[in-house]
């Protein structure tokens, strides 16, 4: 039926002229039908493919509509279709490429997001998070997404951020600290996400983690404290003293030599702790320079045993060395390593029982066991050995903070600063070395330092 509309419509513009013909007498009405009914037929081949083309075309637009196209059989036989097919794939094969690219920034950026060491955390208008970086997830859990933030986050300040945030509001920085050991302390910021996908406003929580910077901090500002303090004391009691000569002590001469003792130790003690500090702030301020030269122990561990000769005699203490004659250098500042020889001894000295031994020995290590990269000469590990009442394990791996003490009393009455292990492990690093302290209750400690050889 549909073919037969189509080609009486195709013949309809002979219906005219054969109608006037007829009229005019030139045709009989058999002939102008028979005539008519020979253009519908003869036409017939002229418009046919075309019709074809096009229907075709309408079921190709179809299929085209519902999903991929693939090339299957030829679904045009004209060759304009077939060109128009080609099209299509290669405007279809352009998209998936596009596609394809789209996905790879999106992994690449998803990565991105979750290599940043800040926690980042995107919240839905429903308040539940929609996305989570590694950091993040490291942070509150794998499971964290889906999860409403008030669950994840328990810190008012913040939730009050992101209540703010969400309300059209703006929020400063908000100073986040999660309990638990160690203790972390985190600078969070809320912020709107622009252009957010799904319509409400998407919120932003990015924590920084500021644990490492805040420790520096209070490091800081404890050793500032702590500096002070041990200066203070003594000025305290010089300029105590110093009134009383003025006044009450003003005509006792015994008085007057007791006091300037006191005085004069004091200073002495103030004295060694600017002089400590100088050295730590020297070292430290080096540190991260290798240093250059060579250095001979054996040679170092005699000028040190000479220096504190009188210290070992006032006690009654022998200081016995043993150093193989074939000994390697080390590498690094003669000084430096002399002063770690002269801060451990002297704390042999000092905490060792009187009469014992201390042994200063130095030997070659072809390859250490502890520390990290040696080079391949190895190393020298040089060791100090005393009997003493020995060092708590508990203290052990606090001893090379600056001033920290097992008995501070003690300490500051044998002179000691709480300085000397600090300043030994500073030049220790430095020289890429490794500092070991073994201590027995009781029996003694052993400190062995072990150098780079050169
Ligand atoms: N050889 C040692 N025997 C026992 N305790 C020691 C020894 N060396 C160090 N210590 C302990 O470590 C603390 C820190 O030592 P150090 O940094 O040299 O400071 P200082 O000797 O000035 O107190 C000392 O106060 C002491 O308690
Ligand atoms: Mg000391």
């Amino acid at each position: 039926m549909r073919w037969f509309r189509l080609a009486l419509f195709a013949a309809l513009p002979a219906a005219p002229v054969l109608s006037v013909l007829a009229w005019r007498g030139h045709l009989e009405v058999y002939e102008t039908v028979l005539a008519w009914t020979a253009v519908v037929g003869l036409g017939a081949p002229l418009w046919l493919p075309f019709a074809v083309n096009v229907r075709r075309l309408a079921r190709f637009a179809g299929r085209l509509a519902e999903g991929p196209f693939e090339p299957g059989p030829r679904l045009l036989p004209a060759p304009a279709a077939t060109d128009l097919a080609g099209a299509v794939q290669r405007v279809q094969r352009a998209l998936e490429e596009r596609d394809r690219r789209a996905d790879d920034l999106k992994a690449e950026a998803l990565r991105l997001l979750d290599a940043l060491p800040d926690a980042l955390l995107v919240l839905g208008r429903d308040g539940r998070i929609a996305r989570a970086n590694g950091a993040a997830r490291a942070l509150f859990g794998e499971s964290v997404r889906g999860s409403p933030v008030a669950t994840v986050i328990r810190h008012p300040a913040l939730l009050d951020a992101i209540d703010t945030v969400m309300a059209g509001g703006a929020a400063g920085p908000v100073e986040v600290d999660e309990p638990g050991q160690p203790k972390r302390h985190f600078e969070a910021s809320v912020d709107v996400l622009p252009a957010a996908s799904n319509g409400g406003p998407a919120i932003l929580v990015a924590l920084r983690d500021r644990t490492a910077a805040k420790r520096v901090e209070q490091m800081r500002a404890d050793f500032v404290a702590n500096a002070s303090h041990e200066i203070r004391s003594p000025l305290a009691t010089i300029v105590g003293f110093i009134e009383t000569l003025r006044g009450p002590a003003r005509d006792d001469g015994e008085a007057r030599e007791r006091f300037l003792g006191i005085m004069a130790e004091q200073g002495t003690r103030m004295t060694r702790l600017v002089e400590d500090l100088l050295s730590l702030s020297r070292i430290e301020m080096n540190e991260h320079t290798v240093p250059g030269g060579h250095v001979a122990v054996a040679a170092v561990l005699a000028r040190v045993r000479d220096a504190l000769a009188a210290e070992a005699a006032a006690k009654g203490m022998s200081v016995t060395i043993e150093a193989p004659s074939d000994l390697p250098s080390v590498r690094g500042e003669e000084p430096e390593i002399e002063q770690v020889v002269h801060n451990l001894l002297g704390n042999s000295l000092k905490y060792g029982h009187s009469g014992s031994p201390v042994a200063l020995t130095a030997r070659h290590v072809a390859r250490p066991s502890v520390g990290g990269r040696w080079p391949a000469g190895g190393a020298v590990a040089i060791a100090v050995a005393d009997r003493s009442d020995g060092i708590a394990r508990e203290h052990i791996p606090r001893l090379t903070e600056r001033f920290y003490r097992v008995d501070a009393a003690r300490s500051r009455r044998l002179g000691g600063t709480g300085l000397g292990l600090a300043i030994v492990k500073h030049i220790v690093n430095r020289h890429r070395g490794h500092l070991a302290i073994e201590s027995t209750v009781g029996v003694g400690s052993t400190f062995t330092v072990t150098l780079p050889a050169a």
